[in-house]
């Protein structure tokens, strides 16, 4: 069987690992070009990598007829002309999320998509973390009743560069996005209403740029039931991710994944390791999992795909509403919102 070949448009934190999961972790695939606007991420990135086509310019790798599927991992402002370019040139594509920051530009990706009829599938990696998988399967399988409560706990190790934050849309669309994304996956319904509060808690020089580094949304669904997403740019003591589903006959937990799993019993209390330090230790096996689904869908054409653009759009809706409430203080419905929009 011929393996797909992918191409990867962006070589920085995230482009490094699908680069690195399709070349070592998926047999049904293979990266034979890249291209980064930046020579030097090329260069520096692809010492131990065998990849026939180097470009700076992504068109160049889009003209490339050998290549089959693209990966997209460039800022999230560039997405929606790639996605674009990549249609029109009948390739698959696998962008990282958000399709774009705003609304009119993602549904102009979208329509390209459709009209060209190629795959697209949004890099909504947790869902394919095997805690988060299996969780979702115990709820599907109805282990926990109805669900009341979803609750999400994300924060990370770092505040991102200054650099990165003025194309990403800022906390709501660049990481409660992935929260979003996530209670919407295990609640199994619409979300209704938005409620968000934010503040610079570790920095307040972010309010040059208009950002936050500490987030809450409430959310209410269609149907009943809530979600609770905390969200923190940094945490002192590692990358803290957790969540927790409540329902009328039980609860299911996703706990952190530690450094080191053994503890230290002593007279004066337990001492054990903190978490790992940082998504790309944490979620090394979603993101190879959430290419080889890809790659799946590829290869069996009457597939669908897994995170589609509906699911991109809905989750941008609902982290521009936290936006909105955020700035407005005020509760956000998505009815109200649509309309609006
Ligand atoms: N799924 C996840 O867990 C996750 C984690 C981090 C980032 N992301 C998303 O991935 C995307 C990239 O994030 P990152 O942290 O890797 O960013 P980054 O800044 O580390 O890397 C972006 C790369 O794209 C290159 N680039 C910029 N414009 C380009 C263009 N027009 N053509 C070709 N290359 C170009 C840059 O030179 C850089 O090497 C963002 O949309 C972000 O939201 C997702």
């Amino acid at each position: 069987m011929k393996r797909i070949n992918f191409g990867i448009i962006g070589l920085g934190r995230i482009g490094i690992i699908h680069l690195s999961n399709i070349s070592n972790r998926i047999p049904e695939a293979q990266v034979i070009a890249v291209a980064d606007a930046n020579e030097q991420n090329i260069s520096g990135n692809l010492t131990a990598q065998q990849v026939k086509y180097k470009f700076t310019d992504f068109h160049q790798l889009l003209a490339t007829t050998e290549v089959d599927a693209v990966v997209i991992a460039t800022p999230t402002n560039t997405h929606a002309e790639i996605i674009l370019a990549a249609a029109q040139a009948k390739k698959a594509i696998f962008c990282e999320r958000p399709i774009d920051l705003s609304i009119e530009k993602t549904k102009i990706a979208l329509k390209s998509v459709r009209d060209n009829n190629v795959k697209l599938m949004i890099g909504f990696n947790r869902r394919f973390n095997p805690n988060c998988y299996k969780i979702y399967s115990m709820i599907n399988a109805q282990k926990i009743g109805r669900i009341h409560l979803v609750k999400t706990t994300s924060r990370e190790t770092s505040i991102p560069s200054k650099k990165y934050l003025e194309s990403s849309g800022g906390i709501f669309l660049d990481m409660s996005i992935q929260d979003l994304d996530m209670c919407r996956f295990m609640m199994g319904r619409e979300v209704e209403s938005v409620f968000a509060l934010a503040d610079r808690l570790w920095d307040p020089s972010l309010a040059s740029i208009s950002d936050y580094d500490t987030a809450l949304v409430t959310l209410t669904f269609e149907g009943g039931g809530f979600a609770v997403i905390d969200n923190s740019r940094k945490s002192d003591y590692g990358f803290d991710h957790r969540m927790e589903i409540f329902g009328d006959k039980g609860m299911l937990e996703m706990q952190n994944e530690l450094v080191e799993t053994h503890r230290y019993h002593n007279r004066e209390g337990v001492q054990g390791s903190g978490p790992v330090d940082f998504f790309n230790e944490r979620y090394i096996l979603s993101y190879a999992r959430e290419l080889r689904d890809f790659c799946s869908s590829i290869l069996s054409p009457n597939r669908p795909i897994s995170v589609g653009g509906t699911d991109a759009l809905i989750a941008l809706e609902m982290a521009i509403a936290a936006k909105i409430s955020c700035h407005e203080k005020r509760q956000v419905h998505m009815s109200e919102f649509r309309l609006k929009h």
